[in-house]
């Protein structure tokens, strides 16, 4: 089976293509083609993600990343296929609300032939909903014209997807296993009692980790994303050893729950530098007290829930785990008190967003696919929940 993804839920632009040889979770797989445009330079010079620039760079972008996978997986054919009347109308309306992007789709399908592919997966929530709304739209038009199935996805389980796929396999999992999810919009603890069973057991109480990341970044005078800064400059802290400016709360972490709560951490990083003109050192100090508190806190609320549920498996997910600090912290400090639980982290180039973790959950979920006269109302679930 070939399954063609699309990931645009927040600022990638993704798709990719896979095959899959036999039914999920026992496939083998090959990516046949994997393109990503990141809008990360556009966006940094606004300090954040704006929907509406974001929605507009998908739109720009998903003809190039659709004809750049299919070239990848040597499935771009040309030839000239004049689209017919309803062909067109139907598309201008799939596509009304997406500047330039039915020009763009249309004059790609009068030069190209329908490729071999038998399944189109989308993210269709959580994110951004106009950015959301731009890739199910290109989706509902593929599939439309090509009378390929389309089946919605949830960005979340593609996360944990991407968490442990070997590039060619998704190993053999003991359940019950646990997924700790943290990226710029979600930081919660959800439980796998098998493929498809979930139950969140945590959650934040207000920001998401990767949210707290990016917004004590800009305080610092960091660019954006803040995740991948704070990163640098907590390390060259721990490599001077520097003093700590500031000590800084643990929000929650004896709390006898399994929820977050990072907002007043955010804050406390505010209070401490107000006012006060900072070096290049004190930069460096906050940083590493940051990341050593959003980490401490993670890493207690997970050990907890690991403990409450008996757990066997440990997935973390979500582009905060690019985190080499969390990583390591993790990995060492179950190794001395969990030396059996299986711990996975994704592999760098699929922490962050990206459309293969798109595939493989439109592998997992391909008995639900529908073709494009059934899938007509699939619409954009800003908070779509994994459970
Ligand atoms: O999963 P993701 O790519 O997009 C969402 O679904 O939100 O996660 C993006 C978040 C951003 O907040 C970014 O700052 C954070 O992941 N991030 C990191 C690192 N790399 C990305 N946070 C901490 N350390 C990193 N190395
Ligand atoms: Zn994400």
């Amino acid at each position: 089976m070939r399954i063609l993804s699309i990931e645009t839920s927040c600022d990638e632009t993704a798709v990719s293509i896979i095959e899959a040889h036999g039914d999920f979770p026992h496939a083998s797989y090959e990516v046949l083609g994997n393109a990503l445009f990141s809008q990360i330079d556009i966006h940094r010079e606004y300090g954040g993600v704006f929907p509406a620039i974001a929605k507009r760079e998908h739109a720009k972008t998903l003809v190039p990343m659709l004809i750049r996978a299919l070239e990848e997986g040597q499935l771009l054919m040309k030839t000239e296929a004049t689209l017919d009347q309803e062909a067109s109308s139907e598309l201008e309306t799939l596509l009304a609300r997406e500047p330039g992007l039915f020009e763009a789709l249309t004059n790609f399908l009068e030069h190209h032939a329908c490729p071999d592919i038998d399944l189109i997966s989308v993210t269709s929530g959580p994110g951004l909903e106009p950015a959301l709304w731009v890739g199910i739209n290109f989706a509902k038009s593929l599939s439309y014209a090509w009378d390929i199935p389309l089946v919605p996805i949830n960005h979340m389980e593609g996360h944990i997807l991407s968490s442990i796929f070997t590039e060619t396999t998704i190993p053999e999992i003991a359940f019950p296993a646990l997924t700790l999810l943290i990226s710029g919009g979600h930081t919660e603890l959800v439980l796998i009692r098998t493929w498809g069973a979930y139950e969140k057991v945590g959650e934040t109480r207000d920001d998401a980790v990767g949210e707290a990341f990016d917004k004590v970044a800009r305080m610092l005078g960091l660019p954006y994303p803040g995740g991948p800064e704070i990163s640098a400059h907590a390390r060259i802290a721990r490599e001077k050893d520097l003093p700590v400016f500031a000590k800084l709360p643990r929000p929650m972490i004896d709390a006898d729950n399994l929820d977050f709560s990072f907002s007043g951490l955010k804050t406390a990083v505010r209070y401490a530098i107000e006012g006060t003109p900072l070096s290049g050192d004190d930069v460096a100090s906050i940083a590493r007290e940051f990341e050593d508190a959003a980490t401490e806190v993670l890493l207690h609320k997970t050990r907890r829930a690991i403990d409450a549920h008996d757990i066997r498996t440990l997935i973390v997910g979500g582009g905060v785990s690019a985190n080499t600090h969390i990583r390591d912290t993790f990995i060492s400090s179950f190794k001395d008190t969990h030396p059996d639980l299986a711990i996975f982290f994704p592999p760098r180039h699929l922490s962050t967003d990206n459309s293969v973790m798109i595939a493989l959950a439109g592998h997992a979920h391909a008995r639900d696919a529908r073709r494009f006269s059934e899938m007509k109302d699939l619409v954009a679930n800003g908070n779509l929940s994994l459970a």
